[in-house]
């Protein structure tokens, strides 16, 4: 049976071919560790290191590539700015729609005296930016908000609150897991201080990578001290961008896939594969429009939404539906909370969460159409087995 890939939100696939040819490459011919030695293999690995940095600043429009810090994923460049600003009686404001990558530091902060605040989304998951600012009173040192929905795909508008942070002083994080490769993103435009992203989904690179814009490094403290290959005669970590919170060896092979990865992107324009991924919802919605049966959740009518659609089919659990929609067939989806139960208590499909579907780049219209007959046969009254 052929295999139809329908979670990208969880990691994106497939990845243009050039992503496994530039690991490859780092990894053969490449070798050397990057920004620790002088020699030739060591400074193509720095070289490599630096251009994907350079492609990210260009696709983000970060002025200077040095403030564009790698991590391993989105967690962790959020758990980075999140730890490294806030302290025992600060005030951060979030929103009900993100991800626990998020929630869970929040909480755990909360507990050592951080003072948090959840705006709750209005109806179908979406994050108003009017309600989310009315919450941040003088004296909040944090605005931490999705730009988009892991759940419904709802995006958030930025610009309205990164200018009211500015207004306020509030520094202000965008958990950009979602949209970063998906919509374009100018941080100058966002108004944002800090941009938490992944390079395995909407970037096309491999898993182990992601990042962090970081405005203003005197603010942030690392989450992580150790060599940097810098200052090595100094006991004290650089306070320099990258290095300040760049310690231990980077994932060279991955930062190399991500690159290419990247330039995918920037040569195909990050809008057309908005338009791409917009056009696929709009077939997706046309389709299960019109049958009984499917629920699906999010912003009607779905006006600014990546390529995310959760539903859930009447009759079937949505472990039940999951399992049915890959053995008989061949989508892969994702079910349950998705890691964002409160977002999911938003829309009111907590404790059981909902059937998602998420598309990329390479996703056909055919792919589209199969899925759509696929719930169409299920929610049949004999649940298709004719
Ligand atoms: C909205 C959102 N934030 C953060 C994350 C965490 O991303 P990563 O898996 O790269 O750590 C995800 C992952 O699905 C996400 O959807």
């Amino acid at each position: 049976m052929k295999l139809r890939y329908f979670d990208n939100a969880a990691t994106s696939w497939p990845k243009p071919s050039a992503v496994a040819d530039a690991v490859h490459r780092c990894l053969v011919r490449g070798g050397g560790n990057a920004g620790r030695s002088g020699h030739a293999k060591a400074v193509e690995a720095a070289r490599t290191v630096l251009g994907t940095r350079e492609l990210l600043a260009e696709l983000f429009r970060i002025a200077d590539p040095a403030h564009m810090v790698f991590t391993k994923n989105a967690t962790e460049a959020l758990n980075l700015a999140l730890y490294g600003l806030l302290r025992p009686g600060d005030r951060v404001v979030t929103s009900s729609m993100e991800h626990n990558s998020v929630m869970r530091p929040l909480r755990h902060l909360s507990n050592r005296g951080v003072r948090l605040e959840v705006v709750p989304a209005a109806p179908g998951g979406v994050i108003e930016p009017g309600a989310f600012c009315a919450a941040l009173a003088s004296g909040t040192r944090l605005a931490v908000v999705t730009h988009a929905s892991n759940v419904t795909g709802a995006v958030t508008d930025i610009a309205p609150i990164g200018e009211h942070c500015r207004r306020l002083g509030v520094l202000l994080l965008v958990d950009a897991a979602q949209t970063a490769g998906s919509l374009p993103i100018d941080v100058e435009v966002l108004g944002v201080d800090f941009l938490a992203f992944s390079g395995h989904k909407g970037l096309l690179g491999p898993q182990g990578t992601g990042g962090l814009y970081v405005r203003d490094e005197r603010v942030l403290e690392p989450l992580m001290r150790g060599g940097t290959g810098s200052r090595s005669d100094r006991e004290e970590q650089p306070e320099f961008l990258p290095d300040r919170y760049e310690s231990g060896t980077l994932n060279s092979p991955g930062i190399a896939g991500l690159g290419a990865g990247v330039q995918y992107l920037l040569r195909r324009g990050v809008e057309s594969v908005q338009a791409h991924e917009r056009h696929l919802l709009e077939l997706f919605l046309e389709g299960v429009a019109g049958v009984p049966g499917v629920t699906p959740y999010g912003p009607a009518p779905a006006a600014t939404c990546t390529g995310v659609l959760s539903l859930n089919l009447a009759g079937l659990s949505c472990s039940e539906a999951g399992s049915a929609l890959e053995d008989r067939f061949g989508l892969l989806t994702r079910v349950g909370l998705h890691c964002a139960p409160l977002a999911h208590r938003s829309l009111g499909t907590f404790p059981e969460g909902t059937v998602r579907f998420s598309w990329g780049p390479f996703t056909r219209e055919r792919d589209v159409r199969a899925a759509v007959r696929a719930l169409r046969e299920l929610c049949a009254p004999d649940g298709g087995r004719r």
